[in-house]
């Protein structure tokens, strides 16, 4: 699998999305995230050097800057719908689905509009329009249709799904992926087109 990657084999992904967790986790998530990380097993793996290639690298290493404004506490699993669109953030969703140029920096009103190209041994997949747009979007998708996308990793046309990464969000309790599905029904519609995917056999 070479999710996130280019045809030229350049990453279409090359930097750690930890100005999303900036702008979503208080101190307290971020600390909680930090002790878990202690808790995992340590494995001796050297995983090679990553190189960025010119012009992104010059983009990478300007992207760095101190947090502006530190984020509230999460909101309570109750308030579904402040659940549900913090969930949105932190669970990186803009950082594949917002439409966005090829410095990967998003398209104004475009905001989840999807089109981010996959390429991998599957072939290539675009990352869905989740807007509430009813035409191009998953604005006429009903609540299961995007819970089997959270819990199995299945599409409304009944195949699995490629880059999209569904496990991590297997995991989380039925009340916050309903929050989730409440957060996505706000979302602003935005006609986009995404191209269809192209799969190997
Ligand atoms: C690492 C990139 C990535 C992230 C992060 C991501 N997605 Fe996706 N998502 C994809 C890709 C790629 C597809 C299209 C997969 C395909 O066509 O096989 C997709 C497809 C979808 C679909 C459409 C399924 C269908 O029926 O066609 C939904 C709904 C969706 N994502 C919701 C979300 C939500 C909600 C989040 C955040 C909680 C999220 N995604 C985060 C990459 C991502």
């Amino acid at each position: 699998m070479r999710e996130g990657v280019s045809r030229d084999g350049r990453p279409l992904f090359p930097m750690m999305p930890y100005p999303t967790y900036a702008a979503a986790l208080d101190d307290d998530s971020a600390l909680a995230i930090i002790a878990y990380l202690r808790t995992l097993k340590p494995i001796k793996n050297n995983p090679g050097r990553f190189e960025v290639a010119f012009p992104i690298s010059m983009f990478v290493r300007a992207a760095p800057k101190p947090v502006a404004t530190p984020a509230p506490p999460p909101p309570s699993p109750t308030d579904t719908l402040a659940r549900g669109q913090w969930l949105l953030k932190v669970g990186s969703c803009n950082d594949c689905h917002d439409s966005v140029n090829e410095r990967h920096e998003p398209l104004p009103g475009k905001t989840l509009a999807g089109g981010q190209p996959f390429y991998g041994d599957y072939g290539v997949v675009y990352t869905a329009n989740i807007t509430s747009d009813k035409a191009t979007g998953i604005g006429a998708y009903s609540d299961e249709d995007i819970l089997r996308v959270l819990r199995q990793g299945i599409g409304k046309a009944g195949r699995p799904l490629y880059g999209m990464p569904w496990p991590y969000y297997k995991g989380l309790s039925d009340d916050d992926k309903r929050a989730l599905v409440a957060a996505l029904r706000t979302v602003t519609p935005v006609s986009n087109i995404v191209p269809a995917a192209v799969l190997k056999k």
